[in-house]
């Protein structure tokens, strides 16, 4: 029997540009994304003669092979069928800390976590490109998730280029507890409503990528400018999700008028909603903020944070 722990961090996006529709059904993206400390603990297992299995606690993670992780097992056992027949199937066990469906890519970076961790448990010495090629056939935001830190990823968000890493970024995160938005839907509403931006073939993508508005961010982020960073914060399925989701709107509204009293950077909506961060620079801003949040928004739906981005992806701790 050999086992890992792994620790699995959240992304959230400091930039969503959506630039084009794809033959494919996907949306063409450029993306800046950023790891931050909440995190998931996964351990993995090796179970001889015995089926893989994932054991998670939390009522909203499905345990069978819907969960994300569970696929990524499967893939493993496809491509190495030597190895998985000599370590037999794995027990998943998954502590759930990141909130589901929220735009934190939480369950891609359990998946991204099982594809480093069967690495590791089963010898396979494969790089992290090539686990990124792996976690591309799983979702769009696993790829990041192994690596993790600072990166741009563009195509459907499954191309990496790391970026230098953001120091000094402290957050604010909040989701209602009860709130859940499907990024299929998301994607969608905006195909439909603004469909005018969309452009199928591949003269038109490239016409299209030639004016994305990332620059800035992107150099803020070389610059390491956070007060620039919180300026170019954006997200295209704002758009789509606020107008349905008020508290949503309420949440970010409450951000913004914290942020004038006391110093935020910025707030945007993660990924495809409905969580909501704040940037600002220093740990006790951050406590400060999220306290303050609280007090204006009694709800005990209403679940905050204080975190902070970090320069990592998946870390084996130990095995
Ligand atoms: O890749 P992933 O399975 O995480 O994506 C979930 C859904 O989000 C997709 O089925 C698709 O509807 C939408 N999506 C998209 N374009 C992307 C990424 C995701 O339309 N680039």
């Amino acid at each position: 029997m050999k086992s890992c722990s792994l620790v699995a961090p959240a992304k959230i996006n400091l930039y969503l540009e959506i630039i084009g529709d794809r033959p494919d059904g996907y949306h063409e993206l450029v993306m800046v994304m950023q790891s931050i400390a909440l995190a998931d603990r996964v351990e993995l297992r090796t179970l001889a003669g015995e089926p893989t299995r994932v054991c998670c606690d939390h009522p909203e993670v499905p345990t069978d092979d819907r969960n994300l992780a569970a696929r990524a097992a499967m893939l493993m056992a496809q491509r190495f069928p030597e190895a998985s027949r000599r370590w037999g199937g794995v027990e998943i066990t998954i502590d759930k800390q990141i909130p589901v469906a929220a735009g934190l890519a939480g369950g891609s970076t359990d998946a991204a976590a099982t594809l480093v961790g069967l690495n590791l448990l089963w010898d396979l010495g494969l790089t992290v490109s090539e686990l990124q090629d792996l976690g591309a056939f799983l979702g769009s935001d696993v790829p990041f998730c192994i690596e993790g830190g600072t990166a741009l990823a563009t195509g459907r968000g499954e191309k990496i280029s790391p970026l230098p890493t953001v120091e000094g970024l402290y957050l604010v995160l909040g989701k209602y507890r009860s709130l859940q938005v499907s990024t299929a839907w998301a994607y969608q509403t905006f195909r439909e409503q603004f469909g005018d931006r969309y452009i199928s073939d591949e003269a038109g993508l490239e016409e299209r990528r030639q004016r994305v508005h990332s620059g800035p961010m992107v150099s803020a982020i070389a610059r390491h400018d956070l007060s620039k960073i919180g300026n170019e914060l954006y997200n295209d399925l704002e758009r789509v999700v606020l107008p349905v989701y008020p508290q949503v709107v309420q949440l970010r509204d409450t951000l913004v008028r914290q942020g004038a009293a006391s110093g935020v950077l910025g707030v945007m909506m993660s990924g495809s909603g409905p969580s909501v961060f704040a940037g600002v620079e220093s740990e006790a801003q951050a406590q400060r903020v999220r306290e303050e949040t609280a007090r204006a928004i009694p709800n005990p739906d209403l679940e905050l944070w204080a975190t902070q981005a970090i320069p990592t992806g998946i870390d084996a701790i130990s095995s």
